[in-house]
């Protein structure tokens, strides 16, 4: 009975391992996607923890991702991203806020920019628009 119960419990302990749901990691994946209609759009985004991308030229329809860190104590990591078109469109944005965004992005973080704004997929709810354009 012992060794069933414990290869039960190491069975159990397997699958709380593997399982995605449990993966407490602490770190959130955050995607921007490009959805301005023949636009380039120039991301720069760097975070309140020095980690830098680089400057990016996303052509319409694509995306990047990359990964916000949460619920590390005493650390509210934040990230900023500078945004431009060729067009008329710029801003300075709060994409993520380890506080603000640590629940209410669900799984990842699901960005999409388009010509009116910055939108976010909220869970349950579809995109939203968080953020007008500044200029
Ligand atoms: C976007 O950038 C690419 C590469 O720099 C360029 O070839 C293309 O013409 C640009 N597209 C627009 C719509 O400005
Ligand atoms: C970002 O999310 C969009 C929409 O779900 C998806 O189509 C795209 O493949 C994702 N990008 C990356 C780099 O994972």
């Amino acid at each position: 009975m012992a060794s069933v119960s414990n290869q039960i419990l190491a069975v159990l302990l397997i699958l709380f391992i593997i399982s995605p749901s449990s993966v407490q990691s602490n770190q959130i994946r955050i995607n921007l996607s490009n959805s301005i209609a023949n636009e380039n759009l120039s991301v720069y985004c760097r975070s309140s923890t020095h980690k830098d991308l680089g400057a990016k030229i996303m052509s319409p329809g694509t995306s990047f991702t990359w990964t916000g860190d949460i619920n590390v104590p005493g650390e509210n990591e934040i990230w900023l991203c500078l945004m431009s078109t060729a067009g008329d469109l710029s801003g300075l944005f709060a994409i993520f806020i380890s506080n603000r965004d640590n629940t209410r992005c669900g799984q990842e973080c699901l960005w999409t920019v388009r010509h009116d704004g910055l939108y976010l997929n909220i869970p349950d709810q579809g995109y939203i628009l968080q953020f007008h354009w500044q200029h």
